[in-house]
């Protein structure tokens, strides 16, 4: 490891990869949107739901193992799909991929990333899904989609919750921040993503910003991959991914990077979970950092849960080593957590796990 210290903890390794990012590349990849209050209310949300532990139960033997549309992975968590990490280290996308298998665990691969899903695909040994847009050319749409599923990723992520918008991230605007185009993306889409503060509302290049449900349905009949939808925020909209084809949704506000203001995604996973009603496989990213946030979405009716900035931490500190050990220490936390809750597998683990009104609050009031 290229660390001077060896970090305990996802935000010590936040802290340190600090130290081998240039301020703007930190800067696009912790930032929010405007004043990042999605950012900070979705930490404050998890300190603030609190654990009710189990006494003896049987822990002597654990297992952490799940299924995600039905590819086994060895603890709850996947890597979720970001842009560019190569910004973190040169081996990018190739470490992650590398360190995903390692930990038995599955990736999503970002359609922005800065290695083709080719080149991805041949160093993976787990689970790997592909993620992309719908796309204003639908041939496109359904090319990579094609392209990915000759290469061996099992299931399709559109992500809806980018509109063909460019979101305001100030940090970036400060720092006159160019995104870099990726390797996945044809020749002919050179300028994808490479306007910061472009002065067309509809700057995000070729996310179509007509796409509606019947985008969606499409999509669905015109590839065999199963979709799944990440960017669901309301009951309404999980109701409609169902009714539309899904077959698996993140919840998730895009980490707080598009709108500011939004909830947490864990606030409204239990909404979420009671209408899809287990129909379909509900995932949840945002603001994931300790094994205890894991078993806490698990408890709220998540099947897995997805990192983001974290993969980039562990990326800029020591590549797939520091990678590795990241997805390590979660492991670790998450077991600790299960054991000490007193569940020895995540089938029993229910919402009675967690509390959020302290009960000498409910006594007195
Ligand atoms: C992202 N995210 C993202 N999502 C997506 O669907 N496609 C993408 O290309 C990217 N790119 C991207 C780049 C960077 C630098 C970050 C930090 C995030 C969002 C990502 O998938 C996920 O929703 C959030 O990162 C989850 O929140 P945490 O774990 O970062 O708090």
């Amino acid at each position: 490891m290229r660390a001077k210290s060896n970090p305990l903890n996802i935000f010590e390794f936040e802290k340190l990869a600090k130290e081998f990012l240039s301020k703007e590349e930190f800067d696009f990849i912790a930032g929010g949107a405007t004043d990042e209050i999605t950012l900070e209310r979705t930490r404050r949300i998890y300190d603030s739901i609190i654990l009710r532990p189990r006494m003896l139960t049987d822990v002597s033997k654990v297992d952490t193992s799940t299924t995600v549309l039905g590819e086994s992975i060895r603890f709850p968590v996947l890597l979720a799909p970001s842009g560019g990490h190569r910004k973190a280290h040169p081996d990018g996308e190739l470490a992650t991929a590398r360190a995903a298998g390692r930990l038995g665990i599955g990736i999503v691969l970002s359609i922005n990333a800065s290695y083709t899903l080719e080149e991805v695909a041949d160093v993976a040994s787990g689970p790997k899904w592909f993620q992309q847009y719908m796309f204003k050319d639908r041939g496109l749409t359904r090319n990579m989609a094609e392209r990915a599923k000759g290469k061996g990723y099992t299931a399709l992520c559109i992500t809806v919750d980018t509109k063909g918008v460019q979101p305001k991230r100030e940090r970036n605007i400060h720092n006159k921040y160019a995104i870099t185009n990726s390797p996945n993306l044809p020749a002919s889409e050179e300028g994808f993503w490479n306007n910061v503060s472009g002065d067309s509302l509809y700057d995000y290049g070729l996310s179509d910003p007509s796409a509606d449900w019947n985008y969606l349905e499409w999509l669905v009949s015109n590839t065999t991959l199963p979709v799944v939808v990440k960017g669901i925020m309301t009951k309404e909209d999980a109701q409609l991914c169902i009714e539309h084809g899904a077959k698996a949704i993140i919840v998730s506000n895009h980490g707080g990077r598009h709108l500011d203001t939004t909830f947490a995604t864990i606030e409204v996973l239990p909404e979420i979970v009671e209408v899809i009603s287990n129909r379909i496989e509900i995932y949840l990213d945002g603001g994931i950092r300790r094994g205890t946030d894991v078993l806490k979405a698990i408890a709220l009716g998540a099947r897995a849960v997805l990192i983001g900035r974290p993969i980039f931490w562990g990326l800029a500190v020591a590549g797939e080593s520091g990678l590795t050990e990241v997805l390590q220490i979660l492991y670790d936390e998450f077991i600790r957590a299960l054991i000490q809750c007193g569940y020895h597998d995540l089938n029993s683990v229910d919402v009675s796990l967690v509390g959020l009104r302290s009960p000498l609050e409910n006594h007195l009031s």
